[in-house]
């Protein structure tokens, strides 16, 4: 077992009664899963992937991976949602927030395609200018906009450095297996492809090729995230509530938002969790949110944000719960040294390790946040292995799916992501907008 869920700081908040009461909507919704009789069940390939994923393309991976890191200086991953966060937050969460910047054997990662702003992206060509760069582009439709405007731009730039058929030998897409635009460009201009697999969406994605070839070019072990998706897929495969602390996680978040805790916090106290907190809001946000329903999930990253958001949370409406990720292992560890003036009046921890500090920050916030009336569910996980990396996406993304079908949601579609881009193509003049161009221009007139 890789993840402990410990659920003692939900007392007072929500009682061992509620969640047996729930234990038939739980058994449902995990019939619904596994049967495939649930909303979106084209979109549950995720479920077994940590088993059944393709091995030939794996090894593909594995070796476009040393390819990249012998001939590369800067690796660009273009790719928005869940063709961009779950890489970025592996990369951060098993190297460092900080990765590019630190000494390595292995290329620097940059991250484009995911906004529309030309200073992001004229900073990235600034970046590549005189070094040796990869690219991976990254869309299961491959008709993604953002991404698509990166690609195009960085196409050239490849071009215009290597020629057309060095470049080619240095682009990388990963999209749908047959269908799609980028995946004919990739077959005509002799691109290496990998598969974003039919039956699995964007956000549930990071244990394809999507996610695999960034995380792999970082030089983390893939073998060892699949392993410990792997062991958390077996352990969670149980009906029964009582026994499974992914689907006792999924009964209480459900029962807090019934009780009007409308916002999920996911808290860590490690800066290299940020992307994690991304990556899970997508998870969440996109797979809840719908039909006017869904917890709103938010993240911070403590003590930082205790200092910004610690009084909101101690003291503002009580529509909060938080979820703590803890560690039980730092990647390294720092000492407090004696110092004789002692100015700050910190001698008295004096060969203390900083993470000792950092646990006492997190018990002393948990009873805080517990006495001011903000229930907590504290995620533990041994260390930031690749193995328990694994464990921990799979225990999030199964929690996810289940919260989904107790909510009545179909926890794998995303309908609502579309509005916005109707409307920015009508008003960009895209052939077949027409009437919607004129009546957008007059409502922003008004
Ligand atoms: O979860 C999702 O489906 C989305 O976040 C998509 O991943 C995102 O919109 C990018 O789509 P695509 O990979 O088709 O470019």
């Amino acid at each position: 077992m890789s993840v402990a869920v410990d659920f003692r700081h939900l007392k007072g908040f929500v009682q061992d009664h509620e969640i047996e009461g729930l234990a038939p909507q739980i058994k449902t919704a995990h019939h619904m899963l596994h049967n495939g009789t649930g909303m979106g069940s084209d979109f549950t390939g995720w479920l077994t992937l940590p088993d059944d994923y393709d091995k030939e393309e794996f090894e593909r991976i594995q070796k476009a991976a040393r390819q990249i890191q012998s001939d590369t200086d800067v690796f660009i991953v273009i790719g928005i949602g869940g063709s961009y966060l779950g890489a970025r937050a592996a990369i951060e969460f098993l190297k460092s927030q900080h990765y590019n910047a630190l000494a390595k054997q292995t290329p620097d990662i940059y991250f484009a395609g995911n906004t529309i702003s030309s200073s992001d992206l004229a900073e990235l060509l600034e970046i590549c200018k005189g070094r040796r760069v990869s690219l991976n582009m990254i869309s299961k439709s491959g008709t993604t906009t953002e991404p698509a405007i990166a690609f195009r731009v960085f196409k050239d730039f490849m071009e215009r450095e290597y020629g057309r058929e060095e470049a080619g030998k240095r682009i990388y897409c990963t999209t749908d297996r047959e269908k799609g635009t980028l995946k004919q460009l990739a077959e005509k201009e002799g691109y290496q492809t990998f598969v974003v697999p039919d039956d699995v969406g964007g956000r549930f994605s990071v244990l394809t090729a999507v996610g695999l070839l960034p995380i792999a070019v970082c030089g983390a072990d893939i073998a060892a995230l699949m392993q410990g998706a792997a062991d958390a897929r077996r352990e969670y495969d149980n009906e029964r509530l009582l026994e499974n602390p992914c689907y006792r996680y999924a009964a209480a978040r459900n029962i807090l938002q019934r009780k009007g805790r409308d916002i999920e916090l996911l808290v860590s106290y490690e800066p290299c969790c940020t992307m994690l907190c991304e990556w899970w809001k997508q998870l969440y946000g996109e797979s809840e949110g719908k039909d006017q329903k869904g917890i709103f999930p938010a993240a911070a990253t403590f003590s930082t944000d205790l200092h910004s958001m610690g009084q909101y949370i101690q003291d503002g409406k009580r529509i909060l719960f938080e979820t703590v990720v803890l560690f039980e292992k730092p990647k390294y560890d720092i000492v407090i040294e004696n110092s004789p003036e002692d100015v700050d009046g910190l001698n008295f921890l004096q060969g203390r390790p900083v993470s000792y500090i950092n646990r006492k920050a997190f018990e002393g916030t948990v009873l805080a946040h517990h006495d001011g009336g903000v229930p907590n569910i504290v995620v533990s996980v041994p260390d930031f292995s690749e193995y328990s990396l694994g464990y921990l996406i799979y225990f999030f993304e199964k929690a996810c799916a289940v919260s989904g079908y107790l909510l009545g949601v179909n926890p794998f579609d995303q309908p609502g992501v579309e509005s916005y881009k109707r409307n920015m193509f009508a008003l960009l003049g895209k052939p077949g907008y027409e009437q919607e161009k004129e009546q957008l221009e007059a409502r922003l007139k008004q």
